[in-house]
């Protein structure tokens, strides 16, 4: 078993791809949901520290098959973490994968240094293979000699409320590979208020990490050469305009798995955590009270809003309560994403035994959400997400310029209110780091109907601008924004902005 090969924009390397064959795919919701193992500190106190080894492992995702993955602690999703509210954690990651890795902590109001800038790397311990391969972007110094020390310690202070919030690579250039091989874990930060409105919780509480993923036919997993095969690599459907997507959905690295549930109220929060598919996820047959919104990357709504169908791009997050007390013990609930084909239609089951349990009744007040007043913003930003030239050839960037680390397109002062004005020309799921923001318009519309609350991610929809109200609260320092289409991401469309006091 080879190391599987990471590519991106700036170094692509293809291997022989086979796409598995269909008869080797499990059949849809025979497969149990498993939710990732919550992670325990090593040490605990006024900061808690955990540990985390990103290194190669075998796993078992398709039947009769093993798969080689980039995974922390081995394991893909990576182990949940669970923190709270104004209790700082650290976390140390160790690198014994052979490419660098660089972490950044999605949603984390993270001071700069913690938060995973994309040229912070953490170089593998043995650099063998990477002094083998060459495979870095032009930006990156190699270090002197065979090994290093392999390992960062991130500090997050979590001074934000509670959210679901995950983690994942941010290499530069060759963030969608990584992530595609399982570099990606979700992070739950609870908090007083939350723990107040009693919402269900331990087997109760489920969290649903969305992601597709296209496998070779030894079951390996199947990621194009971005520049030059993926628009003819079979099993990946999306070409060099819609990203990477796979022919397989997996639910915490499940494909279409199933999963028992009681006749009670559950709390389900999904990560959409694909490189570049967006999702609208229903239920079918519909709970009686419809997908009962809670919450959003940023946190509890005020009030809980009730949909049929909730859009999800990729990096966004929903918090929802689903109540499947009213179903017939039996009853099969099938979650579908409309807005796949075939059998991307599947996503997961569940299964609603014969045990009672509680049923939650969603109070009509979950929180206070602050409303930024775009009346007092300071200064109006723009911002085109479009086609462009990177490194003469086809790419993706903001504005005129492909990312490059060392130029600034915002200086925003910390506590100001500002609007930023995004124009896409194509599905875009934008992301801002540091703090949330809030939708204000798009075009000449009020916010959309998935845009409520707290994003840290608007999907901008072709040819629209929308208008977002931002502030930075504080940490001072140099941070990214960029389409979460990894695969865009990876292709330049990212930008810095410099806080400042
Ligand atoms: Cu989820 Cu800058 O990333
Ligand atoms: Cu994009």
């Amino acid at each position: 078993v080879g190391i599987p090969f990471a590519v991106g924009a700036s170094g692509a390397t293809s291997t022989g791809q086979q796409l598995v064959s269909r008869a080797r795919l499990p059949r849809p919701f025979t497969q149990r949901l498993v939710v990732p193992p919550t992670l325990t500190p090593v040490l605990t106190g006024d900061v808690d520290r955990y540990e985390i080894v990103a290194r190669t492992a075998r796993a078992r995702i398709l039947p009769g098959l093993t798969t080689t993955i980039f995974g922390y602690n081995g394991i893909f999703p990576g182990p949940l973490i669970r923190s709270r509210s104004n209790h700082p954690i650290e976390v140390v990651y160790r690198n014994r994968l052979p490419v660098p890795i660089v972490t950044h902590l999605h949603g984390g109001h993270t001071p700069h240094d913690s938060d995973g800038y994309p040229t912070d790397y953490v170089y593998p311990e043995d650099m063998t293979y990477l002094r083998q391969h060459q495979e870095m972007s032009h930006e990156t110094p190699m270090p002197a000699g065979d090994t290093t020390n392999g390992t960062r310690t991130y500090r997050y202070p979590l001074r934000q409320r509670a959210a679901m919030l995950w983690y994942h690579d941010h290499r530069m250039d060759f963030t969608g590979p990584s992530v595609w091989f399982g570099l990606a874990g979700a992070h739950i930060v609870n908090d007083d208020e939350e723990d107040a409105l009693g919402l269900p919780d331990g087997a109760r509480e489920i969290p649903l990490v969305l992601t597709d993923r296209a496998f070779n036919d030894d079951g390996s997993l199947l990621y194009p050469a971005v520049d030059r095969t993926l628009t003819t690599t079979p099993g990946v459907t999306g070409g060099f305009v819609a990203g990477v997507l796979g022919d397989v959905m997996l639910v915490n690295g499940v494909p279409w798995p199933v999963a028992d549930v009681e006749r009670a109220s559950y709390r389900i929060r999904m990560l959409n955590a694909c490189n570049a598919r967006r999702l609208r996820l229903r239920l079918d047959p519909p709970p009686t009270d419809g997908i009962v919104q809670i919450g959003t990357e940023g946190g509890l709504l005020d009030a809980p809003l009730t949909y049929d169908a909730f859009e999800l791009a990729p990096a966004q997050r929903l918090d929802a309560v689903v109540d499947f007390s009213r179903f017939a013990p039996g009853t099969e609930v099938t979650l579908y994403n409309d807005f796949g084909d075939g059998g991307m239609k599947n996503v997961m089951r569940f299964r609603v035994n014969s045990t009672s349990g509680p049923r939650y009744t969603v109070p009509s007040a979950l929180s206070s959400v602050e409303r930024l007043d775009p009346a007092s913003a300071t200064v109006t930003r723009r911002f085109r997400f479009q086609r462009g030239t990177v490194d003469h050839r086809s790419g993706w960037i903001i504005g005129n310029s492909p990312f490059s680390p060392s130029e600034v397109s915002a200086s925003p002062r910390l506590g100001d209110v500002e609007i930023w004005e995004l124009f896409a020309d194509f599905h875009h799921p934008v992301h801002i780091h540091l703090d949330p923001f809030q939708v204000i318009s798009r075009g000449i519309n009020g916010p959309g109907a998935f845009d409520a609350g707290w994003k840290d991610t608007i999907d901008l929809v072709p040819g629209e601008q929308a208008r977002i109200a931002v502030r930075f609260r504080d940490h001072v320092g140099r941070f990214v924004f960029h389409c979460h289409n990894l695969e865009h991401e990876d292709m330049a469309m990212m930008a810095n902005f410099v806080t400042h006091a």
